[in-house]
């Protein structure tokens, strides 16, 4: 159980953090009296979002901070921008992410589910990792999804252009974030910074709103009322980010605030590293600019 007030004096960002699990996740967080930082692509709608979180949270400390991370630029632009806040980062939160019924393609010309879900939390975490390593003990926060249990990353055909699904490019977008975190873990041992990836649960959000599947069109409003509310979806990002129960702990997947198994391919050691390496490349980052 994530005690009172333990997150005072710690700064933790929050991507996604205007509506949904991150927005309930950032009440959370600053509820336990941490500074927020949360992100969102709409000024004004990010700054309504702050107004909430304080009020709701009774804590003052909520900055905002706005990119289409779908971007890569936007990314940077948005770490430096964390940066130069942030004398001090704690935890990072990945939450950002969503799931399009049909193909698009970014600016930097990559298809959009892989590049926001995946690529986005991968750059932005390397570029904030030395600040993060610096605030040791620190948390990377990931936030995945039940559906990396059917998620194949097929690495001959990354940005779905030989044949595209909504439901195949966000699974393996999420099963990429397991990877990622386990990987990460691996390359942070010794740091003082953790890694952890969840499942929130099946929330009722704005998930699947923008780019309507017959899923959430005809299903959602049935399904809505046994969907858990966005405070319940984010008791397991809560937890991971500030419980002293999971200090130390690196590089598994919860559900539920327990750990659990994720999908075996997830433990393919030689396939996360060369998911790191493609992620990299794709993302500009040199080797060295990696941990
Ligand atoms: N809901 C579920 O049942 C469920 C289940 C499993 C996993 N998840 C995962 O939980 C995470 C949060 O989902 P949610 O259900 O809370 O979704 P949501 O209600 O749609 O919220 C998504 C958040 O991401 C932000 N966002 C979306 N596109 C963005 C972009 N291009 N650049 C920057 N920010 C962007 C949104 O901010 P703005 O719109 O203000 O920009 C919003 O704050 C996702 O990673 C999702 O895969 C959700």
């Amino acid at each position: 159980m994530a005690d009172t007030r333990r997150m005072t004096g710690r700064n933790v960002l929050v991507t996604g953090g205007t509506a949904g699990i991150g927005k309930a996740t950032a009440v959370g967080l600053a509820a336990l009296g941490a500074w927020v930082g949360i992100t969102g692509r709409d000024r004004i709608r990010a700054e309504a979002a702050a107004a909430d979180i304080r009020a709701a949270s009774g804590n003052p400390a909520v900055e905002v901070f706005t990119a289409d991370m779908s971007a890569q630029a936007e990314v940077r632009r948005l770490a430096g921008e964390i940066l130069d806040a942030c004398p001090r980062l704690d935890v990072l939160v990945n939450n950002v992410g969503g799931f399009w019924a049909h193909r698009h393609v970014t600016v930097d010309g990559l298809e959009h589910t892989f590049a926001l879900n995946h690529l986005a939390p991968f750059l932005l975490t390397n570029l904030l990792l030395d600040r993060l390593t610096a605030s040791a003990p620190a948390r990377v926060v990931t936030v995945s999804s039940g559906a990396q249990a059917n998620g194949r990353v097929d690495f001959n055909d990354l940005q779905g252009s030989a044949r595209y699904s909504g439901q195949r490019a966000y699974s393996a977008s999420k099963l990429a974030n397991v990877m990622f975190t386990y990987e990460l873990a691996r390359r942070l041992q010794g740091t003082g910074v953790t890694a952890t990836v969840l499942h929130p649960g099946v929330v009722a959000t704005n998930f699947g709103t923008g780019d309507q599947a017959a899923f959430f069109t005809v299903l959602r409003p049935l399904v809505r009322p046994f969907m858990k509310s966005p405070t319940a979806g984010a008791a397991t990002p809560i937890y991971l980010a500030s419980s002293a129960e999971v200090e130390g702990v690196t590089g598994r997947y919860f559900v539920n605030r327990k750990p659990k198994a994720s999908a075996k391919a997830s433990y393919d050691t030689a396939a996360a590293a060369r998911l790191w390496k493609v992620s990299a490349d794709l993302a500009g980052l040199t080797a060295d600019r990696t941990h």
